[in-house]
């Protein structure tokens, strides 16, 4: 049978991979698939590398559940993305509601990039530095970093994160890029003007959770060819395909061809190394609990039994 980072492998990718996250590596019959290489190339820690994972007091880090992924993922042979440094999500309060200078929100900025990637120095294939810095008309998030320090602080985060870990490649990570309009033209602008700048910055990320029935190959692939085309790197970095639920035969042959024009679109843009899943089993998906409603997203159901959108990545792959 096929297995999906093996094609993606032999198609030429870097990488196929999934999410994870802690609680669910005391989960035997879920680690068992998620440790086969053949299956999985590469790891994301869904939640244990966020901020306030991390450091939840100010100069207190906890690198516990982070370092339980990459163990894991040096014990299997699978490369790691890091995820991810600079957030307005999963933030700690201290972060979130302190009463910040340019100065101090600086030198907080500098210290949480400098010590995390350091931790992490030469284990880490990329990392996601800057996490969802747009809205979808094209502006700059208002979060506390824009707020305090205006766009500067992608800079700064990129360069921290450069002279801490120069080996890892530095992304700018982002969802709804998967679509022509105002929110890629604004991440094109952004790139454009940072490499302008000298920044150190070396892919962008493709989130992908796409409704059922709402992916559009053309526009994704014409969107990362727009980023490869300034020299950067792109992945498919979070994909799965959410369904109204309850899902019919047909939502899920829906969701195999869903799954195999993301693929497809990866394959047609030689700067596009890897496609991650966002988490691989309906068992542990997102949607739920943020789309009441929705779920079944994953390729895998929740029996940790292959869905026919598993023959759909293999399918993009041009493995079955
Ligand atoms: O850790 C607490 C736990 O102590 C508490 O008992 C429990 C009760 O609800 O909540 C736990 O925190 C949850 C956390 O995941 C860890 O499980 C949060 O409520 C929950 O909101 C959080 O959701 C995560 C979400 O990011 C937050 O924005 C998802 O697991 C994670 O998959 C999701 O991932 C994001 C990417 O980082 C960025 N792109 C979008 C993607 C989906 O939202």
């Amino acid at each position: 049978t096929v297995t999906l980072n093996t094609a993606a492998k032999a198609a030429g990718k870097l990488y196929f991979g999934s999410a994870t996250d802690n609680p669910e590596l005391t989960d035997s019959a879920y680690l068992a698939i998620l440790r086969d290489t053949a299956m999985f190339g590469q790891l994301t820690p869904g939640n244990s590398m966020k901020w306030d994972a991390i450091e939840p007091e100010q100069n207190v880090f906890d690198f516990t559940g982070g370092d339980q992924t990459v163990a894991l993922a040096e014990a299997t042979g699978k490369i790691i993305r890091g995820h991810n440094l600079v957030w307005h999500s999963q933030l700690p309060d201290w972060v979130m509601y302190g009463d910040w200078t340019p100065n101090t929100l600086t030198s907080v900025i500098e210290t949480h990039v400098r010590t995390e990637v350091s931790h992490y120095r030469g284990k880490m294939y990329a990392w996601d530095v800057v996490n969802e810095p747009l809205n979808d008309d094209g502006t700059m998030r208002a979060d506390v970093f824009y707020n305090i320090l205006n766009s500067s602080y992608i800079t700064l985060a990129l360069q921290t994160a450069h002279a801490a870990d120069p080996y890892a490649k530095l992304y700018i990570n982002d969802y709804n890029l998967e679509y022509t309009g105002p929110k890629i033209n604004a991440m094109v602008q952004l790139v454009e003007d940072l490499l302008a700048a000298g920044a150190p910055i070396h892919g962008v990320g493709f989130e992908s959770h796409f409704i059922l029935g709402d992916v559009s190959g053309t526009q994704l692939q014409t969107n990362m060819e727009r980023i490869t085309a300034l020299g950067l790197e792109v992945a498919v970095t979070e994909l799965d395909v959410r369904i109204q639920l309850p899902a019919t035969d047909a939502n899920l042959e829906q969701q195999k061809a869903d799954y195999t024009t993301v693929v497809q679109a990866c394959m047609a843009v030689p700067g596009c190394v890897g496609v991650t899943v966002w988490d691989y089993t309906d068992k542990y998906t997102w949607i739920p609990a943020a789309f009441p409603g929705q779920g079944e997203a994953c390729p895998w159901d929740a029996n940790l039994l292959p869905k026919p959108a598993y023959d759909g990545i293999a399918m993009g792959f041009n493995a079955s």
